[in-house]
């Protein structure tokens, strides 16, 4: 006979010593392998008893708990729970997996605790090879949602639970049964519709829980499954910048990306969104960021100049540098001072006047940083020809600044 889940105190050689959670498949437990003595999680199936089931384990879920040992037990990867052993026993399934001292995502998000954006951000990083090791394996895995993905204690990302994925190749073939399967709210609108999945199926659905990280808010509202899963397919996302104003316009445009209703519009790879994150996560500690401060940005970006900087150092560049524009005739740079700073142009047009010699600075170009950074007076002064506009960089914040601005 099998034991009731609530009384369970071993299975297979396990035994039981805390119970850890509850999905919509299984109940997972802590339990200690005395063999190998290493503390691991059981996920046990649940009971579904449909019509004609009697209590005992339907063989049909049987299957369905046991493919997903072995799609589990296929996978190895840093971000992936290891999926240790599995076993049938009394009547019960389980599967063996390695422990996650931590949160699952849904945590945070019930309790209100959202995590600093640059964390948030980390997480979907490191979910995105998680999936794309999956994808380039030919799986889907269809239920990527916030409990569904944990961080432990020293802070890496482990993306679990397999009972929903499929084969790419059995999906094309039709082999698998043609059933709606997922979480509602997490759901792409081609899952939704019932209609054959890629891997821009989970990059959707990864979309929304980043959404969900950084606003503590489903990006669809609907009062009832249904009327979520009916945003989904025909509605729209509510805009991120309704909860976050000061959102960088980057990190929309890439929340934008991954939840594009059609799947051509999506990333097409894990791989591509998390290429997108990466200087966002490397460039500030917040993603939110002065709209002014974009439009510099924007101007920087058009100079010769910046073009090998990536997008996190224009944004350091602009930390240590402010704007100013002068009116023609107007002296930008005064001769003969010892000034802690240097220019450069961004519009107009500017003349370096010495002694001897004029010179025409055109936007790109840079003066007075030999003199700044050594603190030397300059020889030279520079005057403004046309209106300019010119950012001015303070020497010593740019000696402090990091490698990649040098
Ligand atoms: N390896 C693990 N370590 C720690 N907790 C886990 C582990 N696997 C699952 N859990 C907890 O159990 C819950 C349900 O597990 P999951 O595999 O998602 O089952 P289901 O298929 O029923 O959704 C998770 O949300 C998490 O809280
Ligand atoms: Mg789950």
């Amino acid at each position: 006979m099998s034991q009731p889940l609530d009384k369970i105190e071993n299975i297979g050689r396990y035994k039981i010593i805390s119970r850890l959670g509850e999905g919509g498949m299984g109940v997972v437990f802590k339990a200690v392998d005395p063999i190998i003595d290493r503390v691991v999680a059981i996920k046990v199936a649940k009971k579904f008893m449909g019509k004609g089931q009697t209590e005992s384990l339907a063989a049909v879920d049987k299957n369905r708990f046991l493919c997903e040992a072995r799609t589990a037990g296929s996978l190895v990867h840093p971000n992936i729970v290891l999926t240790y052993d599995a076993g049938i026993e009394n009547d019960q399934v389980y599967i063996a997996q390695e422990y996650v001292d931590g949160e699952t995502l849904a945590v945070n998000i019930r309790e209100g605790r959202l995590l600093p954006i640059k964390k948030s951000l980390e997480i979907i990083y490191n979910t995105c090879y998680a999936l794309d090791y999956i994808h380039q394996k030919g799986l889907v895995h269809r239920d990527i949602k916030p409990s569904n993905i944990m961080v432990n204690q020293l802070g890496q990302v482990k993306l679990m639970d397999f009972g929903l994925a499929g084969d790419l190749e059995a999906m094309l073939k039709g082999v698998e049964r043609k059933e709606i399967v997922g979480t509602v709210g997490y759901m792409s609108p081609e899952q939704a519709s019932g209609e054959m999945l890629d891997a821009r199926s989970d990059i959707f659905s990864l979309g929304l829980v980043l959404y969900e990280l950084l606003t503590g808010q489903k990006a669809f509202k609907g009062e009832t499954p249904y009327q979520m899963m009916y945003q989904i397919v025909y509605g729209d996302f509510t805009p991120i910048e309704t909860y976050l104003p000061d959102i960088l316009l980057n990190l929309k445009g890439i929340i934008q990306t991954c939840l594009c209703r059609e799947k051509e519009f999506r990333y097409p790879r894990a791989g591509d969104l998390a290429e997108d994150l990466l200087p966002i996560i490397r460039g500030s500690d917040s993603a939110v960021f002065d709209k002014r401060d974009q439009e510099k940005l924007e101007l920087l970006k058009r100079l010769d100049f910046f073009k090998h900087f990536q997008y996190s150092d224009l944004q350091e560049v602009l930390k240590i540098s402010t704007f100013h524009t002068y009116q023609r005739g107007e002296v930008i740079a005064e001769e003969a001072i010892v000034d802690n700073n240097f220019y450069l142009i961004v519009s107009g047009r500017a003349k370096v006047v010495t002694d001897s010699e004029e010179k025409n600075l055109i936007p790109g170009e840079v003066f007075g940083e030999s003199a700044a950074l050594t603190n030397m007076k300059r020889v030279s002064k520079v005057v403004a020809q046309t209106e300019t506009v010119a950012v001015v960089i303070n020497a010593s914040l740019f000696v402090n600044a990091s490698e990649p601005i040098h």
